[in-house]
C-alpha cells in the first residue's frame, strides 16, 4: 500500500501532463514538483526512527528503506528532467550549470551523497560494510540540508516553504540526538537480552537512518 501511495505523486504529474495541466511552464513544473517530493520522502525517510522510537511500533522501520529508495527515485527523476528536458544534455552548460551556480551545485551535492546511500541499502551491503555501514548512511542528514539549501536558494521571494523544511530537519535531527544520547551505553546493553534487528537479524546496536531496513 505505501509503495502504490508512494508512486502517487509520479501519477499525478503524468495525468497532469497528458491532460496539459501542468500550467505555463510544463518542464519547470516538473521539475518543481520531483524536486519537492524528493526532498519530502527524504524527510519522511529520516522521521520513521524518530516515530518508531517514540511510538514503540517496531513495524514502522519496515518501510523506510522503501522510502528512501523513493527520495532516490525522485531525485533521478529530477535530475533526468534536467538533463534530458530541460536542457536537452547540453552536457556543456549543464557543467557549467553545476560549476558555477551555487544552488545548482548545492542540489547535485545533494543527489551525489544519496546515491551511495541508496546503492548500500540491501541487507548484503548491511551485513558486509558493518560499522562503517552506519557512519555511510549517517551522510543522510547531509544530503537533507543540501536540498534544503538548494531550495532556499533557488526561491526568489516567499522563504516560507524551505525554510518550514529546514525546521523540520533540524527537529529531526535534535530528537534523534536526544534519543540517542537516552540510548543505554553499550556495556548496559550487552546485560540485555539483544533485542537484534527484525529484518535483517543483525544483532548491532540501531544502525545509521536512511535507506536500509532495520
Ligand atoms: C543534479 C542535481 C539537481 C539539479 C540539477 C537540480 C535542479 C533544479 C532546478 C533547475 C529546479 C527548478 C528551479 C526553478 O525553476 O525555480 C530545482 C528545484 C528544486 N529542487 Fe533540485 N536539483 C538537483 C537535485 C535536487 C535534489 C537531490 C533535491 C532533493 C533532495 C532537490 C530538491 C529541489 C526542490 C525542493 C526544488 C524546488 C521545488 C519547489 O519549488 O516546489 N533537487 N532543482
Amino acid at each position: 500500500m505505501i509503495f502504490a501511495l508512494a508512486l502517487v505523486p509520479l501519477a499525478l504529474i503524468l495525468r497532469d501532463g497528458l491532460t496539459g495541466r501542468l500550467g505555463a511552464e510544463p518542464i519547470r513544473a516538473i521539475q518543481l514538483r520531483t524536486g519537492w517530493w524528493a526532498l519530502t520522502f527524504l524527510l519522511i525517510t529520516l522521521s520513521v526512527t524518530p516515530l518508531r522510537r517514540l511510538s514503540g511500533w517496531n513495524p514502522f522501520v519496515k518501510f523506510r528503506r522503501m522510502l528512501g529508495l523513493f527520495a532516490f527515485f525522485y531525485a533521478v527523476l529530477h535530475l533526468s528532467n534536467y538533463v534530458g528536458v530541460d536542457q536537452f544534455f547540453a552536457w556543456k552548460e549543464i557543467g557549467e550549470d553545476i560549476l558555477k551556480r551555487p544552488w545548482i551545485t548545492i542540489g547535485f551535492s545533494a543527489l551525489v551523497l544519496i546515491t551511495p546511500l541508496a546503492l548500500t541499502s540491501t541487507q548484503a551491503m548491511v551485513r558486509r560494510l558493518g560499522k562503517r555501514w552506519a557512519a555511510l548512511h549517517r551522510l543522510v542528514y547531509v544530503a537533507a540540508a543540501c536540498g534544503v539549501l538548494h531550495f532556499l536558494w533557488l526561491v526568489k521571494k516567499d522563504t516560507t516553504e524551505p525554510a518550514t523544511f529546514g525546521l523540520v530537519l533540524i527537529l529531526l535531527l535534535a530528537l534523534r540526538l536526544r534519543l540517542q544520547a537516552r540510548k543505554p551505553k553499550p556495556s548496559a546493553v550487552s546485560q540485555q537480552p539483544s533485542v537484534g534487528n527484525a529484518v535483517t537479524g543483525a544483532q548491532h546496536a540501531e544502525p545509521a537512518p536512511l535507506m536500509a531496513d532495520g
